[in-house]
């Protein structure tokens, strides 16, 4: 015990302490300040620096293959990254009732077939879990289940009893007893999460946690666990709708930006394998104000109907609201419209919405937008079948995107014949794809080639 030293860790910034102290003096948080044992000799041995060899070089360090966990669920599966790593921990975070205890469960059944899973729910009884997996039809008799929103117990429990995945619902209703402060805030959720790192890590155990995003679209406040964890997923739609989109938004084993689209159906959540076919199910055809766009998440192209709809304003604002697009990008395509193409939209509502509510993030929808508030403005329906997409610069200059052909592809799979892109696409393009492409320099050239009675 002589060789043990009690020092103080800020649990927010780290800042230590031979006393504790109220209030650390470098963040300034209160309470903050946490009892540690620190052993002396250890001190000693990283002074001596005689004793320590060189850290070995990338060669030297043993690599396995990697393993990986996989459900079977193949847009879950992709998501993370080829499925689950040993001793990674993944983040679900969404809206409420968006439906990740669902997901959570249904990809606990699975991998439940042939590995030790522990569920430990903060939010739900092990009966309402029980009820949930029956309602689902789920085959998830092996998982262990547990209620309990104390660290320590379930750390005990994983000492005492291994298992191979621990799923935590959520992090925001677990706390440390080496904090006193409430559950959910940001020093609890970080303190947790470090600790359930650690021992994913140490024993490489696979873990899942569930993170309800807050009033601000943060997880647990300023995304305090974003850079902690190895993998993020967000579970997207909206809740009127029966899409559901799992996005992983950072991923250390995985390429980011990759979707898997789910329906939510009475039975859970069933997987989209052909996301596009369904999102275009109720197009209407020949109707102004309707483009087709193809938009490449990840590594999967996707068929999405965007919608604008420009109409005469009484309001001396007049008003501009967008769904599934980013507001600010609208603003600013419609003043590259206005000062490029003589658009006059001060006294114009515009809508735009994308259809199954997706949400559309990479610039590559650009295109499409502005050619779908053309046709909304001149009243004018584009080729039913037409697709477009490309990014539009300041000087209302079309820009190339990447993944080109793999969007040319996927429009030609579902019966599209001619495709409105950026020039520098155009030229890229396997000689087999290059039938109906036609490659765009600049807006002037779309208003021209796809309304050319428009007298703009
Ligand atoms: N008994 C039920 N019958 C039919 N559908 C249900 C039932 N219970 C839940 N659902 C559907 O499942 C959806 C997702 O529920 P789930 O509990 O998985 O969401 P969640 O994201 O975990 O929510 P929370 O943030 O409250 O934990 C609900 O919005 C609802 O539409
Ligand atoms: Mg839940």
């Amino acid at each position: 015990m002589a060789d043990v030293k009690l020092v103080y860790r800020c649990q927010q910034c780290g800042y230590l302490s031979t006393k504790w102290l109220g209030r650390c003096p470098e963040c300034q948080t209160w309470h903050s300040l946490a009892e540690e044992a620190q052993s002396r000799s250890r001190r000693r041995a990283v002074g001596a620096s005689v004793e320590i060899g060189p850290p070995p070089t990338l060669a030297e360090i043993p690599c396995d293959q990697e393993e990986r966990w996989l459900t079977g669920m193949g847009e879950w599966d992709r998501v993370l990254g080829g499925g689950m790593i040993p001793g990674s921990m993944v983040l679900l975070a969404g809206d409420p009732g968006i439906g990740k205890s669902t997901l959570l469960l249904q990809a606990l059944a699975r991998w439940g077939q042939n590995r030790k899973v522990l569920y430990v729910s903060g939010e739900e009884s092990p009966q309402q879990i029980r009820l949930r997996a029956d309602r689902l039809e789920l085959d998830g008799g092996k998982i262990q289940v547990m209620a309990e929103t104390s660290l320590e117990p379930i750390l005990d429990t994983l000492q005492r009893h291994p298992v191979d995945i621990l799923a935590l619902d959520s992090i925001q209703t677990v706390s440390s007893r080496n904090l006193e402060v409430a559950p959910g805030s940001i020093s609890q959720v970080r303190e947790c999460a470090g600790q359930l790192m650690r021992l994913a890590k140490e024993r490489a155990i696979g873990i899942l946690v569930v993170g309800h995003v807050t009033k601000d679209g943060a997880i647990a406040g300023p995304r305090a666990l974003e850079h902690l964890v190895d993998a993020v997923l967000y579970l997207e739609g909206d809740r009127t709708h029966a899409f559901r989109i799992l996005r992983a938004v950072k991923n250390r084993y995985g390429s980011t930006n990759e979707i898997g689209v789910f329906e939510m159906k009475e039975g859970g959540l069933d997987e989209v394998p052909n996301p596009s076919r369904l999102l275009l199910a109720e197009r209407p055809v020949g109707v102004s104000g309707s483009v087709v766009v193809c938009s490449v998440e990840g590594t999967r192209p996707l068929l999405v109907e965007l919608q604008a709809l420009v109409s005469g304003s009484g309001w001396v604002q007049p008003r501009r609201t967008s769904m599934g697009v980013d507001a600010n990008r609208l603003s600013l395509l419609l003043a590259v419209m206005e000062k490029k193409l003589g658009f006059n939209f001060s006294q114009q509502d515009v809508f735009v919405n994308v259809a199954g509510g997706v949400r559309l993030v990479e610039p590559a929808a650009d295109l499409a937008m502005m050619t779908a508030l053309m046709s909304s403005t001149l009243d004018q329906p584009v080729p039913p079948g037409l697709v477009v997409w490309g990014e539009v610069g300041l000087a209302g200059e079309v820009r190339g995107v990447t993944h080109g052909a793999l969007r040319v592809a996927e429009a030609i799979k579902l019966g599209f014949e001619q495709h409105l892109i950026p020039r520098s696409n155009a030229d890229r393009l396997p000689a087999d794809l290059t039938t109906g492409c036609m490659g765009m320099r600049s807006l002037r050239e779309v208003l021209d080639s796809v309304f050319p009675s428009s007298g703009m």
